[in-house]
């Protein structure tokens, strides 16, 4: 018994915020964030969007494209960092949304690589029989945990919604997943933050050591790609296609590089969307299967890496 995708949908704001514009509210420009990071642009969700609304904007179409009623959705995992609320879960307020109320809904929180961990706990969940399709989501609002002051990271990232649909198959669909995490090196990029005795307590925005998750992530993203190939004794030249954590163009050609993968065979969405965290790998699943580049056969390796630090990958047949 295996897993596999038979839907796909995305969502992103309609505002979109330019990097010149960003360039009149901090000390940047468009050339700079251009070269350093590939970043042209990042949609911005309006105050009266929430992550469930996002996320649901996503799952519609996914659910559309895979023939299943949004009321006949057995489990949810919404991948967010930015929730609604503290409770209950984006997953739950997703179901009430969706009209749904048949299994388990709940988040996973894995910063960018949430969509992996999510993808990569539905395949068990539907391969053991627990659940007769899933609806995966990844869905943020980062635009809520920036500080719109620090030119080091404001200009990295963006709001986005990105979903599949996962049903049960006889053949692979998900091949194997690899997921991994080091503890140790929380402080390198995180929202300190939290609600104590009524008030937020510790800085609510977004701290970055830019370098060094810029090493950690080629280093780590490179490693699962490859564990995920050997374990399927797969060449790097069988993917088809590589859908990289879209955190930085840089990060995601060393990667490339790393693994002997011409550029050609990426999916990037990072220069119109910016980094959307757990949103980034579904939309650009997304993107490519609604424009006709993944088709019925095709080796598409997702990997991830983010915050915690957490990485991980997972390597469909399509
Ligand atoms: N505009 C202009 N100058 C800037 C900006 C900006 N937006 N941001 C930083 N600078 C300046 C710095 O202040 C520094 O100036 P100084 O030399 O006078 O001190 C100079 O540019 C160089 O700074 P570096 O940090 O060395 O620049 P670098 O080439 O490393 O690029 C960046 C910085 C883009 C943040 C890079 O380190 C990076 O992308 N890191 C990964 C971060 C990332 O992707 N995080 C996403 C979350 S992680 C994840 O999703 C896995």
């Amino acid at each position: 018994m295996y897993s596999k995708i038979v839907g796909t949908g995305g969502y992103l704001p309609a505002r979109i915020l330019s990097n010149d514009e960003l360039a009149q509210r901090v000390d940047t420009s468009d050339e700079w964030i251009r070269t350093r990071t590939g970043i042209r642009q990042r949609h911005i969700a309006t105050a009266e969007e929430n992550t469930s609304d996002l996320a649901r904007a996503a799952a519609l179409p996914a659910l559309a494209a895979a023939g299943i009623a949004p009321a006949d959705v057995d489990l949810i995992i919404v991948a967010t960092t930015t929730p609604d609320m503290v409770f209950p879960s984006t997953a739950c307020i997703l179901q009430a949304k969706l009209g749904a109320r048949n299994g388990p809904a709940f988040d996973v929180q894995a910063v960018c690589s949430g969509f992996v961990y999510a993808l990569a706990l539905a395949d068990l969940m539907v391969k053991g029989g627990m659940a007769k399709n899933a609806l995966i989501v990844g869905a943020e609002i980062y635009s809520r945990i920036l500080d719109w002051s620090d030119r080091g990271t404001c200009v990295l990232f963006g709001d986005g919604a990105g979903a599949v649909v996962l049903v049960p198959a006889a053949e692979p669909g998900v091949m194997s997943s690899h997921l991994h995490a080091d503890g140790h090196y929380r402080d390198i990029l995180a929202v300190p933050g939290t609600v104590a005795s009524g008030v937020v307590s510790g800085r609510p925005l977004l701290t970055m050591e830019g370098n060094t998750v810029f090493r950690f992530a080629v280093k780590v993203l490179a490693e699962v790609a490859q564990e995920a190939l050997a374990a399927n004794r797969l060449p790097a030249s069988a993917v088809d296609w590589l859908i990289l954590h879209q955190a930085n163009l840089r990060i995601m050609d060393a990667t490339a590089r790393k693994l002997q993968l011409p550029p050609e065979k990426m999916i990037v969405t990072v220069d119109k969307h910016a980094n959307t965290s757990a949103a980034s790998i579904p939309l650009a699943l997304d993107l490519a299967v609604r424009d006709g580049r993944i088709r019925h056969g095709h080796l598409v390796m997702l990997a991830g890496v983010g915050g915690g630090f957490t990485w991980g990958s997972v390597l469909l047949r399509w």
